[in-house]
């Protein structure tokens, strides 16, 4: 493969004038005028966004804004549109359908199986939802419960979460790559005694029992003393007498015959097409506070176990609307296909809330990028005459790997905007999307943000603005960035340091469940007065942001976060290991993937056994995206003289760099020459 020249990739690639002239945004010009309203004016800005939304009773006059952002001044909070009230379903689902369009069609939904499709209407997922909630409500479901979600990516699941949102439900959905510890632990956090599942799911070639892994789930929590009292099950493989007629609506079956392994618990478990039968399809929403939370979606936290983001009502719809209108162009005509799973914040805000917000039709896709072979994404793209994607570097770099002709093996004619995220994306994955995928004809939209932050934060305008491939450009609507140094002294210019945000826009999060002391010390407390990102970061001399990656003890492994704690946790828990220390070591498609250093206890012998148990060790207790790639043997480790880790050498050994910078602070340098001869087979070619 060609390698990205220095000229292709440093210079500017300005947005085709054919897309320019319908955009919603048609210049740098346009954009900056809209932006500097959204800073200055950001009553006057978000209220017109509002009016398309409805308010069963409208905001406060004078209430359209409160929040501290300084920890210092007392607790940290963001108040958009108090004395609102709201429904986000309704105003995803009820409203379209009022307004005549009862009949677009919602999602395309496209199963792992290239033959098996099907596809909903907005009326039907009303219909669905509304009978869905009433289920819930029966089962004894109300305002403010946490429903856990565990499934795949079926209409059912979007059925499921707007049905907590109708009746003010959170929604915490667990991705189904998650294993039964990682849902248990979510389960017994967010204390949801009711569960949502499916039977299980094909991926590719390999199934997913996640009726099996929900059981061990709910034994997990029966442990803890904790009783998950509804799992409610989805026949998705379906049985021998269930048929497919395309219609999303009745369950669905076309694969062979797969039956349950596990056991059905009589009491506890329900198959969703029995409890839905006799549902009735009206069911008044919940009318709910401006900011009531809406959902809840845990994500890795540099120490301790993973965090419950907690979202918005109307900020959060408000935001997700905005941005998916904006940062992808998006128009009526419109087939967008966002390729994230629901179970992570991008399938939340890009999935679901976003596009449904506005009307959009989108491609809905269970199955896996490669299968059955590489061209199945533009086989998609063209059946489905996709003209927004939105994916992530990581599959860009596997796709990359089979060059162009699987691309080229289909036209792709249909497509207009390319949008990623995830992590950096590196400049000859930019040039592959651009050139190759796009054929030089595209918009990209490198969108940065967070599952914190509810929608992008950093992103190009597709009709507008200036793309450099690898930079994030300019900040959305809403959003005041700054580049602070160790001390928080905000720095001018052309720059590098920390990226924090400086005042609140609609998606923010507003906490962490159950305990907002962590919200304030993880985001707050390093900068007070900003909100801090944790990542690193450099502007340019044309005001470019550029983000360098995490400045903590995160790493990124197919654009989603990781602890290194997380993982040593796990590690750690196997009889044979005394200590374990992981850091992140570049991988060509993954972006970054894990390597462990793991020393033994006395007597311990280090084989291929053991690494392969420590693997699956993880993959049991996180799930298969965690387990480490390298499990590096480790008499000891470096550490300062108070016994802190020194991950900075360790990433060092990791790449086999001897560079190792100020070592002074290490106790024992020995175990650096240790861990350098002890470095594992494979990455000694
Ligand atoms: C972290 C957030 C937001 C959905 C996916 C990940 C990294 C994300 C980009 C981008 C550079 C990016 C950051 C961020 N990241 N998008 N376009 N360019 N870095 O959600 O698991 O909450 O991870 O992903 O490091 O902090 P997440």
């Amino acid at each position: 493969m060609a390698s990205a020249s220095g000229d292709q990739a440093t210079r500017l690639y300005h947005p085709n004038p054919e897309l320019q002239k319908n955009a919603h945004v048609k210049s740098i010009e346009d954009y900056k005028k809209l932006y500097d309203q959204s800073i200055n004016e950001p009553e006057v800005f978000w209220s017109k966004i509002a009016e398309q939304f409805y308010f069963k009773t409208p905001p406060t006059e004078g209430k359209f804004l409160e929040y501290n952002f300084n920890v210092n001044d007392g607790p940290v909070f963001v108040k958009w549109f108090q004395g609102a009230t709201t429904n986000v379903c309704y105003n995803v689902l009820d409203r379209h359908v009022e307004n005549g369009l009862g009949d677009r069609i919602a999602f395309y939904w496209e199963g792992n199986d290239p033959d098996d499709s099907s596809k909903v209407t907005y009326g039907q997922l009303l219909k669905g939802v509304c009978k869905f909630a009433n289920v819930l409500k029966q089962h004894g479901v109300k305002k403010g419960d946490r429903v856990a979600i565990y499934m795949p990516m079926i209409p059912e699941l979007v059925i499921a979460m707007l049905a907590c949102a109708r009746i003010g439900a959170m929604h915490s959905i667990v991705f189904g790559g998650f294993s039964s510890d990682s849902l248990s632990g979510r389960m017994l956090d967010a204390k949801s005694s009711i569960l949502i599942t499916a039977d299980g799911v094909y991926r590719g070639t390999k199934l997913v029992n996640l009726k099996q892994i929900s059981d061990e789930a709910v034994t997990l929590c029966k442990k803890q003393d904790f009783t998950v009292e509804k799992v409610f099950v989805v026949r998705h493989l379906g049985s021998a007498e269930a048929s497919s007629n395309g219609d999303r609506s009745s369950p669905v079956a076309k694969r062979p015959c797969y039956s349950l392994t596990t056991d059905f618990h009589e009491g506890r478990d329900v198959w969703w097409h029995d409890v839905m039968e006799g549902a009735s399809d009206k069911c008044e929403p919940v009318w709910l506070d401006a900011e009531d939370p809406l959902f809840m979606l845990y994500t890795s936290g540099s120490t301790g176990t993973p965090k419950g983001v907690v979202h918005s009502q109307m900020g959060y719809l408000l935001y997700a609307a905005t941005t998916f209108k904006y940062s992808f162009d998006h128009h009526k005509d419109d087939i967008y296909w966002c390729t994230a799973d629901i179970g992570w914040i991008t399938g939340h805000t890009y999935v679901c809330y976003g596009p449904m917000a506005n009307g959009a039709t989108s491609v809905m896709f269970e199955g896996a990028p490669l299968y059955p072979d590489e061209s199945r994404c533009w086989q998609i793209v063209d059946k489905y005459n996709v003209s927004i994607l939105y994916t992530a570097p990581t599959l860009i770099r596997t796709l990359m790997k089979y060059g162009e002709a699987p691309v080229k093996k289909y036209s792709r004619k249909s497509l207009r905007v390319l949008a990623t995220v995830g992590e950096p994306i590196n400049p000859e994955a930019w040039l592959f999307y651009y050139n190759v995928i796009g054929d030089a004809r595209c918009s990209i939209s490198d969108t940065f943000w967070q599952t914190e932050t509810g929608g992008h934060t950093l992103t190009p305008l597709p009709g507008a603005t200036p793309m450099k491939p690898g930079s994030a450009t300019f900040p959305f609507f809403g959003i005041a960035p700054a580049v602070v140094n160790e001390k928080g002294e905000e720095l001018e210019g052309v720059c590098e340091g920390y990226l924090v945000f400086k005042q609140p826009w609609p998606g923010v999060m507003r906490t962490v469940y159950g305990d907002h002391e962590r919200y304030e010390s993880t985001y707050f407390r390093q900068f007070p007065g900003y909100y801090k990102t944790g990542d690193g970061c450099k502007r340019d001399e044309d005001g470019y942001y550029w983000i360098t990656g995490r400045i903590d003890d995160m790493f990124n492994v197919s654009g989603h976060l990781l602890s290194t704690a997380e993982i040593e946790s796990s590690l750690i828990e196997h009889s044979k290991i005394a200590e374990a220390a992981a850091v992140a070591y570049p991988h060509p498609t993954k972006g970054e993937a894990c390597y462990a250093f793991v020393t033994l206890i006395e007597g311990a012998e280090f084989n291929d056994k053991l690494i392969l148990e420590l693997k699956k060790q993880v993959r049991s207790k996180i799930g298969p995206f965690a387990a480490p790639e390298v499990i590096h043997n480790a008499p000891g480790l470096p550490k300062t003289r108070s016994g802190k880790i020194m991950r900075r050498v360790l990433r060092k050994i990791a790449v086999n760099d001897h560079d190792l910078g100020d070592v002074s602070t290490m106790a024992d340098s020995t175990v650096v020459d240790i861990l350098f001869e002890n470095r594992p087979k494979e990455l000694r070619a």
